[in-house]
């Protein structure tokens, strides 16, 4: 029969496991649930006590002020949690392996490996085992083939594969109103009581016809599945952006005119200068590698032109910036403004506007980058990385970082919108028009300006999905 969960841990504190098991603790006042992750700093910030959280997520501060302390814990107490809970969420990084086999496409499971075999070393009675982080299909089978090589007597482990899917930004009105949970687990008596198990937890605050239950497989796909359909919506639509641009069509008129149709609905069908974050382009390329590795190699390629879309649009869009520009930037200011990946988050993993400043520094442009919520250190980081043959004090020198959006589009020629913050929408154009060189440029990566009225104030006004020299 399934267990009434009453303890739950997460190994890993990280943008999915310390949000979901927050709002877990804050829906179930009965269970103890408790984060444990093996980087001090990052739980220290957790515990912190003015609420200084290691990552920003709006509303997110607010659960951890309710829950923590009375039945939400975070700690570096890995083996404590382990044995203490009924049920553990792992929660830890896979990022894309950087070497061997697989390379640029495979995810790197070694995180999920250790602390399956940690759970597999210090447990000393059953647990449901619930994998959270995003893997490739058939991750699941490999830590129930580590579980159950290391379970001993009146000790055994169920593995369920419960898939995440709140997006960065809104991840807490994701949680609490999820479009669907998703809990797979084996057709076995066991694995169908493991889940209900689970199920229960989320029937505490999810409607139960929310809740769906299938098989481990499909639970797996699924995620990678609903990843590299959303992004291929944002290629599509890129895709027809270029079109536009070069006919006259309009991007949002046609993705308006799109949406319209109930069967393809109006959502996510924003052009812009690529999408980023943790997850499509890694879940596309680990679909990519799954396809590969199955000897699917027309599959492959389908999925990977989404990325090599994507890689395009964010090339086209700075090459339109040279071009405007009169076909050269060398020595000219660039206002760069947002460097996350979306707006209402701090992430910048796999940002478009790393990709744009790249560019332009290779164009030997001036860069003056602002946004509201990247910490300083993490644009540096982000800059160093994208181009390692450049000495960091080189790329500071190219770089600027700004305190506010007019500070950066001071003296400079052109503004690039890279992320649609909501304050960029509410800039005072006039007065970034007294600051800047003449033309005055501005290029709209994220269609949230008001190309008539900046062309007014007297912009010039490049805009995705629309043509250049259109100045009606
Ligand atoms: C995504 C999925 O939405 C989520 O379900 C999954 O769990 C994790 O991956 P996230 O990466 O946080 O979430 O953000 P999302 O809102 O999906 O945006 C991804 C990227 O696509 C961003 O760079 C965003 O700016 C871009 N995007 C999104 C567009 O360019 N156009 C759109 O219409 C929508
Ligand atoms: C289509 C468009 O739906 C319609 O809006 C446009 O005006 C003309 O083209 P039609 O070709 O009549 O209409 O049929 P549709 O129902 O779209 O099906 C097209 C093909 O896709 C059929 O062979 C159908 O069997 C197939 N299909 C459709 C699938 O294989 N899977 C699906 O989920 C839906
Ligand atoms: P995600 O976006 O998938 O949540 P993050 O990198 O934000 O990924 O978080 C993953 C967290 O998992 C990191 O804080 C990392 O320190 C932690 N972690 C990785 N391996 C282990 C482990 N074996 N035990 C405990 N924590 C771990």
């Amino acid at each position: 029969a399934p267990v009434k969960v009453s303890k739950i841990c997460c190994i890993g504190a990280g943008y999915v496991g310390g949000p979901t098991c927050a709002v877990i603790a804050l829906k179930c006042p009965h269970i103890q649930v408790t984060i444990v992750d093996l980087n001090k700093d990052r739980i220290d910030a957790w515990n912190s006590p003015d609420f200084a959280l290691p990552i920003y997520e709006p509303g997110l501060v607010e659960v951890v002020r309710q829950a923590r302390g009375r039945n939400l814990f975070f700690s570096t107490d890995v083996d404590k949690g382990i044995k203490e809970a009924d049920l553990i969420f792992v929660s830890v990084n896979t990022p894309t392996k950087k070497s061997g086999v697989g390379a640029g496409f495979a995810a790197d499971l070694k995180y999920v490996e250790l602390a399956t075999r940690r759970i597999a070393e210090v447990a000393t009675s059953s647990k449901i085992v619930v994998e959270k982080s995003t893997v490739p299909c058939r991750t699941a089978e490999s830590m129930r083939t580590i579980l159950e090589a290391n379970s001993k007597p009146n000790c055994r482990f169920d593995i369920l594969s419960n898939p995440e899917f709140l997006a960065e930004g809104t991840a807490i009105s994701d949680l609490f109103s999820p479009d669907r949970v998703l809990i797979g687990s084996l057709q076995t008596q066991e694995g169908i009581d493991a889940c209900q198990s689970l199920k229960q937890v989320y029937a505490n605050w999810v409607p139960e016809e929310r809740i769906l239950t299938v098989g481990l497989w499909s639970s797996e796909l699924s995620k990678l599945a609903a990843n590299a359909m959303l992004a291929q919506r944002i290629s599509s639509v890129n895709a027809l952006s270029a079109i536009c641009e070069a006919t006259g069509a309009n991007i949002d008129e046609v993705a308006h005119a799109i949406g319209y149709d109930s069967r393809i609905g109006p959502k996510f069908l924003k052009a812009s200068v690529g999408f980023g974050g943790s997850c499509f382009q890694k879940d596309i390329l680990n679909l990519v590698y799954l396809s590969e590795s199955l000897h699917l190699p027309e599959v492959a390629a389908y999925w990977r032109q989404v990325v090599e879309m994507n890689e395009y649009q964010k090339r086209r869009f700075s090459k339109r910036v040279v071009d405007t520009l009169f076909n050269t930037i060398t020595g000219k200011r660039i206002a760069v403004l947002g460097f996350a990946f979306k707006a209402d988050t701090g992430d910048t993993r796999e940002s478009a506007a790393i990709t744009l400043i790249r560019d332009f520094q290779s164009e030997k442009a001036l860069v003056n980058v602002y946004d509201p919520k990247v910490p300083h250190e993490q644009i540096w980081l982000d800059l160093e990385e994208a181009s390692p043959q450049v000495p960091l004090d080189t790329i500071k020198k190219q770089v600027t970082i700004c305190k506010s959006a007019i500070e950066a589009c001071k003296d400079a020629e052109a503004v690039v919108i890279a992320t649609e913050w909501k304050e960029f929408k509410e800039i005072d154009w006039e007065a970034v028009y007294a600051s800047m060189n003449k033309p005055a440029f501005v290029f709209d990566g994220r269609l949230i300006i008001d190309a008539e009225k900046l062309r007014k104030i007297g912009f010039k006004v490049t805009t995705i999905g629309r043509p250049s020299n259109n100045q009606d």
